[in-house]
């Protein structure tokens, strides 16, 4: 049986919240754990926590575990974008909406309203790439998806990474997103 086909029936109660440097060990376990991302040091979860605080987003089931998070970041370069970084649900919440709330409560969260959602994915990511294009149907907006990280930059066989780029967002949606 697949992780998400044992996903419960009835979806635990979440609460989101803002990332904080405690949560960087148990973002660490669950990449380590889940796969299907790229597993970072402990040290860059709890330093992107730490430092990146305001595009980083933790959903909480209620007994205290880790049911997903996501990291981001804003482009210096691009500030009007909010770069997501790493998204991951834990298997047993998954297909229940909680990737796209949590991008939902990183842009509630920004203090500068962010009008582009950027994100790179491989294209062998089918869940990924549906989740960012739903987001741009959910706000009414395109989702351009161009060439971006050739698979040559990286070492061993890593695929190309494509870059799926959403907006622009207007800041009441980013807003109303919140809710
Ligand atoms: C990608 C991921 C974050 C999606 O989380 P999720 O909470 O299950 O996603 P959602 O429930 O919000 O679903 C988003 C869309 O993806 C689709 N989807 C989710 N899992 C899927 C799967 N395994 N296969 C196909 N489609 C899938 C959903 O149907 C939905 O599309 P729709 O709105 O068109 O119906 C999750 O599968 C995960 O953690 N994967 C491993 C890490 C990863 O690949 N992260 C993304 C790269 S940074």
């Amino acid at each position: 049986m697949s992780p998400e086909a044992a996903a419960p029936m009835t979806a635990p109660a979440v609460r989101f919240r803002g990332a904080r440097p405690e949560d960087g060990k148990a973002m660490w376990q669950l990449v380590g754990e889940m796969g299907g991302l790229e597993l970072n040091t402990a040290y860059f979860y709890v330093l992107f926590c730490m430092d990146f605080a305001e595009t980083c987003v933790v959903a909480e089931a209620d007994d205290g575990r880790l049911a997903g998070f996501v990291l981001g970041h804003r482009p210096p370069a691009r500030p009007e974008a909010v770069f997501v970084w790493q998204v991951g649900v834990a298997p047993w919440m998954r297909r229940q909406g909680l990737a796209a709330r949590l991008i939902e409560a990183l842009l509630a969260q920004q203090s500068t309203p962010a009008r582009w959602i950027e994100a790179t994915v491989t294209p062998d990511n089918t869940a990924s790439m549906k989740l960012f294009r739903a987001l741009a149907r959910h706000h009414g907006v395109p989702c351009e998806e161009s060439d971006f990280m050739d698979a040559g930059l990286f070492p061993g066989d890593h695929a190309a990474e494509r870059l799926f780029r959403i907006g622009p967002l207007t800041p009441f949606q980013t807003q109303e997103s919140s809710s």
